[in-house]
């Protein structure tokens, strides 16, 4: 079985347009789960890094919602342009992305 380095674990919860909490998978939670596997992939970290998709992560209001095991890292507000940002950053350097804290 590998031992992973990190899980990266994306809500991609969706919910009706109609629900007030709105949902992450409204707010791209597939979209930017897939962009981290294919990061995942081009940097060649299979193996050792691995995103998953999750339920709600009950931070709905702050979605799209991404946490990071095992340092238990929470990001809020991720879009896919933030992928980047956390491979480089988190995953590959070691310092989480401060600004998308939550
Ligand atoms: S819908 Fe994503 S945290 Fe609840």
């Amino acid at each position: 079985m590998p031992q992973y380095k990190h899980h990266i674990f994306v809500c991609e919860n969706l919910r009706d347009a109609s629900d007030p909490n709105g949902s992450c998978g409204a707010k791209g939670g597939t979209q930017i789960r897939e962009a981290f596997k294919d990061e995942v992939k081009k940097r060649g970290l299979k193996g050792t890094v691995r995103a998953n998709k999750a339920g709600c992560l009950d931070q709905c209001s702050l979605g799209a919602a991404v946490v990071v095991y095992p340092e238990a890292i929470w990001y809020g507000h991720v879009t896919i342009d933030d992928v980047q940002e956390i491979m480089d950053s988190h995953i590959e350097g070691g310092t989480p992305v401060e600004r998308l804290r939550i």
